[in-house]
Order: structure tokens, then sequence, then C-alpha cells
């Protein structure tokens, strides 16, 4: 069999592999609640208020400096990072935490798929 017929078919199914992967902007940040329910509903809220876990809440997270939430005790590292959290510095921290915030308690290795993290900071965006 000729093995050049494969390659549009092959293209193709690239092509849709990456439509569906790719919600669209609508969908994003229900999406991104998925990722959120998976990977961090166990250690984080999403409200301004309700029970202590591990982590902060991370209501309001995307324009908060760094540290900064009343009452939760952060390590040094976390408090003295001194950024705000925007959607860019998420994605990086996202990605591997420990080598954004090197001395970081969160025990997380962080999200590889590009989608899932863009999808989880539109969820994010809407915590306010
Ligand atoms: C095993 C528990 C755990 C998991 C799972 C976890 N985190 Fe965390 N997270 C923490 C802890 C603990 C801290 C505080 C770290 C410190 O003080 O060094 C933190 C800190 C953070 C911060 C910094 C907050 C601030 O106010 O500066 C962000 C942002 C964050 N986590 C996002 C996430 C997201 C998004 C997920 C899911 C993809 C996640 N975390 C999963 C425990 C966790």
């Amino acid at each position: 069999m000729p093995k050049l017929p494969l390659l549009p078919l092959l293209a193709g199914a690239a092509l849709a592999a990456a439509v569906v992967a790719n919600a669209g902007a609508d969908e994003a940040p229900a999406e991104g609640k998925k990722v959120f329910t998976r990977q961090c509903v166990s250690c984080h809220i999403d409200a301004a208020e309700g029970p202590r876990r591990l982590g902060p809440t991370l209501f309001g997270v995307v324009g908060r400096k760094t540290g900064s939430v009343e009452g939760f005790r952060y390590t040094e590292a976390n408090k003295n990072a001194a950024w705000v959290w925007t959607p860019e510095k998420l994605n990086e921290y996202l990605k591997n935490p420990r080598e954004v915030i090197p001395g970081t308690n969160m025990a997380f290795a962080g999200i590889r798929s590009d989608n899932d993290r863009a999808n989880l900071i539109e969820y994010l965006k809407t915590l306010k």
C-alpha cells in the first residue's frame, strides 16, 4: 500500500484533535472549573469565606499580591515573592510551582497541559 495517502488523513486527525482540545472562549471557565475541582480543591477553596484548607483561598487571586491572604501562614518564600498574580505569572507558576517560588510548601508538581492551565486561569479570573 502506498504511504502517501495517509498523510492528509493524519493531518485531518491532528486538526480535529486540536479543535476538540481547545475549548471555545465561552467554555474555558467551565472547563477550568473542572481542572480546579480535580487538582486544586483538596487544598484551596474558591470562595471568599469558607473552611480553612492547606492552601489560601484562591478567591480574588488574579490581581492579588503574593502571600497576602489575611490570617494564612505562608512560607517566607511565598510571602517574599512580591509580585501581583497576573494571568501570565499564574501560567508560569502553575506549570512548575517550585521553580517559580523555590522554597514553597505547596506540594503540587504542576500542570503540564497548556490548555488545562489556560482554562484554569480563565476560571480563576471569574473568582471575584
Ligand atoms: C497539596 C495541597 C495543594 C494543592 C493540590 C494545590 N495547592 Fe496551591 N498552595 C498550597 C499551599 C500550602 C500554598 C501556600 C504555599 C506557601 O506558603 O509556600 C499554596 C499557594 C498557592 C498560590 C499562591 C497564593 C498566594 O496568595 O500567593 C496559588 C496561586 C496557588 N496555590 C494555586 C493553586 C492552584 C491553581 C492549584 C491547582 C492546580 C493548587 N494551588 C494546588 C497547597 C496546594
